[in-house]
């Protein structure tokens, strides 16, 4: 695990971005990053998400072992670490799929704790996982990732309600899960964000957080604050070559 840490510390996340996101975007938005994430959805027949068909699968590996087959590979050459992260309504759904994408040769699989989407919020998974009602939910959801993948588990998680997100991380912490990614939304200086990330810091193995990064300024301003990781998402959707160019200042 030690050395699944060192190889991202410091360093650029190029985030999920369903829509976008696939092994070609992330070859090219996120080369000389330290890890570019794939991010995916499971719905049952009958359910939609805003997103491309091809980013969206039913259960079952028969939707979606091509899909990690041929974009982890793709992703492979931004350079960086490949990591693959979903979410579904029903816990089997999900460990289903990150054990086919470790099996597919990810680096790194995320459950996105971190939609809004209301098909996975009415079913208490997705943000609400985060909810403190939910944090039975969510330990049971980490025990059975962390059994079934041998691969670094990230959980991506919202930073909607201070002290829910705080008891979140902290109750993942317990039950084993590494790598905590937060969406604080703003990281401005002397911001919300900033704060929220300072009261994190130190309550997990290994933080990503992100939410408005653009610059080096700002990547810095996230790290001081406490995170190991910096998330990057809509910025370099416009600047393909804005991940790489942060992480050689930060590691220069
Ligand atoms: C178009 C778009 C698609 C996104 N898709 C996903 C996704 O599939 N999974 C996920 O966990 N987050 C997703 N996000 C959230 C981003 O990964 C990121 O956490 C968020 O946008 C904050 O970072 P940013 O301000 O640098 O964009 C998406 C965001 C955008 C704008």
């Amino acid at each position: 695990m030690q050395k699944a840490f060192e190889e991202i510390r410091n360093g650029i996340v190029l985030a999920e971005l369903g829509g976008y996101g696939d092994g070609p975007y992330c070859a090219k938005h996120g080369a000389g990053a330290a890890l570019v994430m794939l991010g995916t959805y499971i719905v049952d027949a009958g359910d939609s998400v805003p997103y491309p068909a091809y980013f969206v699968f039913k259960p079952g590996r028969s939707s979606y072992a091509g899909y990690l087959e041929e974009h982890i590979v793709a992703a492979r050459s931004s350079g960086a670490q490949v990591g693959v992260s979903v979410v579904s309504v029903h816990i089997s759904d999900t460990v289903d799929f990150l054990k086919a994408a470790e099996e597919a040769g990810a680096d790194y699989v995320s459950l996105c704790a971190h939609s809004t989407m209301e098909m996975f919020v009415r079913a208490r998974v997705g943000a609400a996982l985060c909810h403190r009602q939910n944090w039975d939910r969510l330990r049971k959801w980490a025990a059975a990732i962390l059994e079934a993948v041998h691969i670094p588990v990230i959980f991506k998680i919202g930073a909607s309600d201070t002290s829910d997100t705080i008891g979140a991380v902290e109750a993942l912490d317990a039950v084993g899960i590494p790598i905590v990614h937060v969406n604080v939304g703003n990281t401005d200086a002397g911001g919300e964000g900033l704060a929220i990330l300072e009261q994190i810091s130190g309550k997990c193995s290994l933080l990503i957080a992100g939410g408005g990064v653009t610059d080096i300024e700002g990547a810095r301003r996230v790290l001081s604050a406490g995170a190991d990781c910096v998330a990057i998402g809509t910025a370099a959707m416009k600047q393909p070559d804005l991940c790489g160019r942060i992480q050689r200042l930060l590691r220069n």
